[in-house]
């Protein structure tokens, strides 16, 4: 039966929809191709899509609720949804908070009211992020931590979408599982994250901007163990007991790396020294990320297996066949 990926042409809803169609699912992709950044990579994205009969592209915008039933009536029925698209980017929401309100908020609620209203509706599968931790301190990020002091409008919008959920899941018991990526890399990445920005710039000689001095650390996560970690959500729908039907996961590596050590793998990787500028702390922007995955580990068998070392050059490599450099 057809699955509703959202965000389709996007990094990780490309890879999804890619790993749903080699398993033998049928595939609708929505995504409105955003100009957040160069739509030719999206479209790129969607033309790898496209080469296989059991995909469709449906390019529109999931904040428009009222038209959202109507686009998808022919493929009907859509019974489960993996919900990736989104305005994402920390720095980008100081400057356009409205496209985060649109996008995130009210494109989230559009697709709730799109699971209330199908009849057998099975599993929506959502995105979160690990930027809900916000000023947490407390190492690694486990999902029974708070999470009340996000530190960019991202971040809120993203909790918002998981309190949204529960009350969907509590009102009209529509099964959910929301994850909270950890900054997802690999091959067909997004061009405002760092790996992207750092590889571009050694290569063309310019100079990397380095935010806190490089001292700053990530849970840098493998496309494809988000992928894995997608797929064994969606077959694992929560049970519909006595409580909301919504459970929350961390999906990362669980290994918080130094900055310094990404950009020795990026050089090494190109066999070529970055030159740095060294940049205060980015409003926004949390020091440190780093996920307890236990409760994934336990219940959807979620097991990453691509480290860094390994993960970079394989960035790398698909960078320079892509960009011919
Ligand atoms: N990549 C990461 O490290 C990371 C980390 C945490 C959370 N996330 C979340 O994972 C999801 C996927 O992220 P990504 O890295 O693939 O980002 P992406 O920007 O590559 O993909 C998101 C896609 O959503 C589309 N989109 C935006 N607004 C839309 C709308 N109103 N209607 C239809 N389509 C719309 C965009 O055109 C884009 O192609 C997002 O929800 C993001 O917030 C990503």
């Amino acid at each position: 039966m057809t699955v509703l990926v959202t965000g389709a042409a996007g990094f990780i809803g490309y890879h999804v929809s890619e790993a749903l169609l080699a398993q033998g699912e049928t595939v609708v992709g929505i995504d409105i191709l955003s100009p957040y950044y160069d739509v030719r990579l999206k479209e790129a994205r969607v033309g790898r899509l496209r080469k296989n009969k059991n995909f469709t592209f449906v390019k529109a915008d999931i904040a428009e609720h009222e038209k959202l039933a109507t686009t998808l009536a022919p493929f009907a029925p859509i019974r489960r949804v993996v919900h990736l698209a989104a305005q994402a980017g920390v720095r980008y929401s100081l400057q356009h908070p409205f496209e985060y309100a649109a996008a995130n908020v009210v494109g989230h609620l559009s697709i709730l009211e799109f699971c209330r209203h199908t009849p057998g509706f099975e599993h929506l599968v959502y995105a979160s992020s690990s930027s809900v931790y916000g000023g947490n301190t407390k190492l690694p990020f486990s999902v029974e931590d708070r999470v009340d002091t996000p530190v960019s409008l991202y971040a809120a919008t993203k909790r918002a979408d998981e309190l949204m959920s529960q009350s969907y899941a509590h009102l009209y018991r529509i099964p959910q599982t929301g994850m909270r990526f950890f900054t997802v890399y690999g091959p067909w990445g997004r061009p405002d994250m760092a790996l992207f920005l750092f590889t571009r710039a050694i290569l063309a000689g310019e100079p990397i901007h380095v935010f806190n001095g490089g001292d700053m650390a990530r849970d840098f996560t493998f496309v494809d163990d988000i992928v894995q970690g997608v797929l064994a959500a969606l077959r694992t729908p929560p049970k519909n007991g006595p409580a909301a039907p919504h459970r929350v996961y961390n999906l990362g590596n669980s290994c918080a790396e130094p900055l310094p050590k990404l950009i020795a793998l990026i050089e090494k990787s190109l066999g070529k020294k970055a030159k740095h500028i060294s940049e205060p702390m980015q409003p926004g922007d949390v020091q440190a990320t780093y996920a307890d995955i236990e409760p994934a580990r336990r219940d959807l068998g979620f097991a990453p297996r691509v480290r860094i070392e390994e993960g970079v050059p394989r960035f790398v490599a698909w960078y320079r066949e892509y960009h011919g450099a």
